[in-house]
This record gives structure tokens, C-alpha cells and sequence, in this order.
């Protein structure tokens, strides 16, 4: 018994550590959040920390959809030249004022511009506890001025009762929701499930990005579950889509209810 005390203490030490580096990396490197511009305007990411004076070199990477993340600029303020790469300078250009803090911008934005811009903050590479901190990231919106800012439409379409019929093993039968968000512009939008108005994570597949289909965004997600859990009576499946118009954020969401029998009756009519 004293054992499995001193066991428990120790995980508990061990959790409760591991909680506060978590919070620990999020909070130590800050950049602004969100930026929502027109095409051809200059867009200025602010990036600060408090990882202390010895971590004087910031790096800026981007993330666009379709494509890996990728650096585009080191900079120092050891130097004032900065390492751009292949990249153009006349597209992207930064400052490093002093070791706390930094901007990077990007001119005359496109549309290819959209994505996720990422702050992160290290010591001299020679040093031994080298560790890089990032921040949580800056999206980036290009407006297009002729196109109108248009919420979603969410649907949900329900399991087709032929998945998985024909598996013997009733506790491998798996039975797939599928959310559906059109319609919208742009695409700051992210997607959640709930089943019985409680939030599910687990068998959720979202696509990475949100795709262009003519003038407007769509996304979809997927929600598979136990095929018992989409037949138990009085169950429900709800898809939230939030989108940002740029001033707030709008919740959209579409529910389901569990059809009962019906998985089984098909299965045994097969
Ligand atoms: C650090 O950056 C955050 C987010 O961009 C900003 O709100 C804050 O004012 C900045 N702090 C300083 C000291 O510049
Ligand atoms: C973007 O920045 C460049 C260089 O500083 C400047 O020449 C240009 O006028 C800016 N564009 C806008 C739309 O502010
Ligand atoms: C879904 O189920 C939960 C829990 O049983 C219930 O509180 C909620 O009202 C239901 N939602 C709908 C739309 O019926
Ligand atoms: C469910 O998840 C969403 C998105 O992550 C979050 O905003 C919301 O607060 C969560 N709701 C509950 C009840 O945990
Ligand atoms: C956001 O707020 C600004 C200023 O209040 C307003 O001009 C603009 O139309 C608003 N945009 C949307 C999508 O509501």
C-alpha cells in the first residue's frame, strides 16, 4: 500500500511537471494571432518572448495549404543582414530590434499568401540546451474585395447502413458520419463533433484545409463509431462548424439521431 502511495505521488509529480512546461512553451513565445487583410496590402506579424535575453535569434516559417512548413527567414540580432534563403526580399522582409522581440511581414499579398505563419525563438545554435520555442501561430486571411463574406451550411450525412455489413465480428462493425461545410468565404473555419452533446475527439478525421470550389470554401469531416453506438436508441451525432467573419465567430451545426435497428436489420437480412 505505501507502494502504490508513493507511486501515485510520483505520477502525480511527474503530470503535474509536464502540465506546466506545456503551459510553460505556449505562454513564453507570443505572436499575433490573427490578421485579415485585402489582396495587395502588407500584412505585419508581431512576435515577442520572454525566454530571456539570450535567445536573440527568431526564425519566421509558413505553412500554406497543400505544403510542408517551411522556413523563410533567420534572423539575429547579431547581425543585421537576414538570412532569406531563396526567398524573395522584396516579397518578405523582417526586423530584429532586440533579443525579445520581432516582425516579419509580407508585401503586396496574394492569395497564396493565406495560410499559417509560425514565430519560434532559440539561443546560439553552439549552446548546448539549443531548444527552439514556438509560438501558436498567426493565420493569415487574403480577402479577395469581390468576394462577399459568407458564412457556412453544415450537413450531416448519416452512415450508409451497407459499411462494414458483411464483418463477423460485431465489435469491429464501425459505421461513419460525415459532415459536410459549403458555401463559404473565406475559410477560417475549424470543425467539432459532439455525440450527447459532449465533445468526441477520438475517430474524428478532418480534412487539413479547406478546398476552393469556384468562388466559395468547403470542408468536410468524418465521424466513425462503434456501428452499437449509431443504434443505440435516443443517441445523437452533431457536427459545430465555427467560422470567422472577421469580427466574430459564427457557430453553424447540424444533429443526427442514432437510427435503431436498422444496422441489425440489414445485417441480418445479408
Ligand atoms: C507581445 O506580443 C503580444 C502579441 O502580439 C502583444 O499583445 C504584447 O503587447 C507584446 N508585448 C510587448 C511587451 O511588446
Ligand atoms: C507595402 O510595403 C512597401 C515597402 O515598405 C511599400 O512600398 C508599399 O507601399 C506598402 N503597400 C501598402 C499597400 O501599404
Ligand atoms: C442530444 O443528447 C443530449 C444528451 O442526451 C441532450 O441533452 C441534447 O438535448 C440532445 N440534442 C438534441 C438536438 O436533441
Ligand atoms: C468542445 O470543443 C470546442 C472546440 O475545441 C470547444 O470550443 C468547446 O468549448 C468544447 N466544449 C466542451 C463542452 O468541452
Ligand atoms: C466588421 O466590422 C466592421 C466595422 O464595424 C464593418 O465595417 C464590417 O462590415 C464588419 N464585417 C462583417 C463581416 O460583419
Amino acid at each position: 500500500r505505501v507502494w502504490i502511495l508513493f507511486l501515485l505521488i510520483l505520477t502525480n509529480r511527474k503530470n503535474s511537471g509536464l502540465y506546466e512546461d506545456h503551459l510553460t512553451i505556449l505562454n513564453d513565445v507570443n505572436q499575433t494571432p490573427i490578421l485579415w487583410k485585402n489582396k495587395g496590402d502588407n500584412a505585419t506579424i508581431h512576435c515577442n518572448h520572454t525566454k530571456g535575453i539570450n535567445y536573440f535569434q527568431m526564425y519566421w516559417y509558413r505553412q500554406v495549404p497543400g505544403e510542408n512548413i517551411k522556413l523563410i527567414v533567420f534572423t539575429t540580432t547579431a547581425k543585421p543582414d537576414h538570412d532569406f534563403g531563396d526567398f524573395d526580399k522584396k516579397k518578405f522582409s523582417a526586423t530584429k530590434p532586440d533579443a525579445e522581440s520581432g516582425t516579419f511581414t509580407v508585401e503586396n499579398l496574394e492569395p497564396g499568401d493565406q495560410g499559417l505563419y509560425f514565430c519560434a525563438v532559440s539561443q546560439h545554435s553552439d549552446t548546448d540546451t539549443c531548444g527552439t520555442y514556438f509560438g501558436s501561430g498567426t493565420k493569415l486571411t487574403v480577402l479577395d474585395p469581390k468576394r462577399e463574406i459568407t458564412p457556412p451550411t453544415v450537413k450531416v450525412f448519416q452512415p450508409s447502413s451497407k459499411e462494414c455489413r458483411n464483418l463477423k465480428d460485431e465489435k469491429e462493425r464501425k459505421k461513419t458520419l460525415l459532415c459536410v461545410a459549403r458555401d463559404f468565404y473565406p475559410d477560417h473555419v475549424s470543425i467539432f463533433w459532439q455525440v450527447n452533446a459532449k465533445n468526441v475527439t477520438k475517430g474524428v478525421a478532418t480534412d487539413p484545409a479547406a478546398r476552393l470550389d469556384d468562388k466559395t470554401y468547403f470542408i468536410t469531416s468524418r465521424l466513425r463509431v462503434h456501428a452499437e453506438v449509431w443504434t443505440s436508441p435516443g443517441t445523437n451525432f452533431s457536427c459545430f462548424v465555427t467560422f470567422f467573419d472577421g469580427n466574430k465567430t459564427i457557430i453553424k451545426d447540424e444533429t443526427v439521431f442514432a437510427v435503431e435497428g436498422m444496422f441489425m436489420w440489414n445485417s441480418e437480412i445479408t
